[in-house]
């Protein structure tokens, strides 16, 4: 019999990253894709708990599936990752939602197939473990794309940013070895892959678990130098640790992109030191400057939070200050959400949510008038497109992203997908750009 599964993801791109595994993991026990979750033989949830929006979401998406069990009582639910992770989630998962069959954490993931083996029998699952365990290599993978993918080169975080909870889900920081990693690299670029991205929770501090000295910057060289991708992008970075090493090896690597994403979170050094971010907002500022004295084509992205415990009028205008003084290209602005069994969360003087959404209203208000004037900017400039497809709006318009990571849709045919092409800009909007293949390119 022909069994169909689904993965469905919540969460960041390494969630995104880690599906690409449970799917390889499916696929290998002989289930198939599905787009129909009616039809599916198997749903595997791959969960976040970074906000609790997200959780509220993944809770309501779990609900809902009870439906289909009642109609397939074969159908196999099983409900991993983040969000199961913390602290008792998986027991109360397993009482509240007794229609799902597997309950498994970020440390186990990769023993899926043998809990699905096991539950096809009947019964129910719940494993998490709480110590991080060696990588395991070489497990199957199913990309979801042909011609961007992504790498992770570490895993967990050993930062404790008092508001946030992946260290605690995800564990301490793990480096991929040097080899592993270029490895995939080489055989995505020989697959014919134009452009990967390394993923970390904090891929700046790469490298400092090995008892030899190899760095990120080390990293993106040794990967630059195959000259097997066009394009490499990375996420996140810390602005603590971003050295002018790094800077520089950005500057001589030619296939590392010219986009810069430093989560910022607070413009207020009170906040920062709340925070443990363990920077100033001088010290951020004087990182920004050194990029771009470096760098004349460049593009900066950030992450805000807006209503951390104890933010003060005045330490958001300090934000809004810095906000105006940077002239970000982008910001992904977050409200504070409390996270149980973190610093923050008992910490005094939360902020009422009434004065949070207003904040970061204000916030967006701005940082969108910034992010449209720095596109007009580039209006009857050329760029350099690496194109994906369609765009979602026409099957004629075509999609694509500058190396700055700005997206810009044009009239073009679907043979050009993959493509790196020269575009000219034409129009402006907040958060895309529109544009037109130069004639040269029209005529070949
Ligand atoms: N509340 C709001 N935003 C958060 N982030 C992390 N934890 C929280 C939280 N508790 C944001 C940070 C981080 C991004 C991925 O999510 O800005 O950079
Ligand atoms: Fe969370 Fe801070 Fe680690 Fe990022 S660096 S994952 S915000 S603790």
């Amino acid at each position: 019999m022909d069994l169909k599964y689904q993965v469905v993801t919540f969460g960041c791109q390494m969630n995104e990253h880690d599906s690409e595994v449970l799917a390889g993991m499916m696929e290998s026990l002989g289930y198939t894709h599905t787009d129909d979750i009616n039809e599916c033989d198997a749903i595997i949830i791959n969960t976040c708990c970074v906000r609790e929006s997200a959780e509220n979401k993944i809770l309501g998406y779990i609900g809902n599936l009870k439906r289909l069990k009642r109609i397939n009582p074969r159908l196999i639910i099983a409900v991993g990752g983040c969000m199961v992770q913390q602290q008792g989630a998986g027991e109360k998962l397993k009482k509240r939602a007794s229609h799902v069959d597997i309950i498994f954490g970020t440390h186990n993931m990769y023993r899926l197939p043998q809990f699905i083996n096991e539950v096809r029998h009947g019964g129910q699952i719940l494993e998490i473990v709480d110590e991080e365990c060696e990588i395991p290599e070489a497990l199957p993978i199913k990309r979801q794309g042909k011609i961007k993918a992504q790498i992770s080169i570490m895993y967990g975080c050993n930062n404790f940013c008092t508001y946030c909870i992946v260290p605690y889900v995800r564990g301490r920081e793990r480096s991929l070895a040097p080899e592993t990693i270029k490895n995939e690299f080489i055989a995505l670029g020989n697959e014919g892959y134009q452009e990967v991205m390394l993923l970390g929770q904090n891929v700046n501090s790469y490298g400092q678990d090995f008892d030899y000295a190899f760095d990120f910057a080390d990293l993106l060289k040794t990967l630059d130098e195959t000259g097997k991708i066009s394009r490499i992008r990375y996420m996140t970075s810390h602005p603590r640790d971003f050295s002018k090493k790094l800077i520089d090896t950005i500057y001589e690597c030619e296939s590392v992109c010219e986009h810069f994403h430093l989560p910022i979170q607070s413009g207020s050094n009170r906040i920062l030191k709340f925070m443990n971010r363990g920077y100033t907002r001088e010290f951020y500022l004087s990182l920004i400057e050194e990029i771009r004295k470096k760098f004349s084509y460049h593009s900066l992205t950030t992450d805000i939070i807006v209503g951390f415990p104890g933010e003060t009028e005045q330490d958001f205008k300090d934000t809004l200050e810095l906000f105006k003084e940077v002239e970000f290209d982008a910001a992904y602005t977050f409200l504070y959400s409390t996270r149980s069994g973190t610093p923050a969360a008992k910490m005094p003087d939360q902020v009422a949510s009434e004065v949070k959404k207003e904040r970061l209203q204000q916030l967006m208000e701005v940082q969108n008038a910034i992010s449209l004037r720095i596109n007009q900017r580039l209006v009857g400039k050329f760029e350099e497109i690496l194109v994906e497809g369609t765009s979602k709006t026409s099957e004629r318009t075509m999609t694509g992203r500058t190396r700055t990571n700005k997206i810009v849709n044009f009239p073009g045919e679907m043979d050009l997908a993959g493509k790196i092409i020269p575009v000219k800009i034409t129009k402006a909007k907040t958060w895309h750009l529109e544009g037109e293949i130069i004639d040269q390119m029209k005529k070949n």
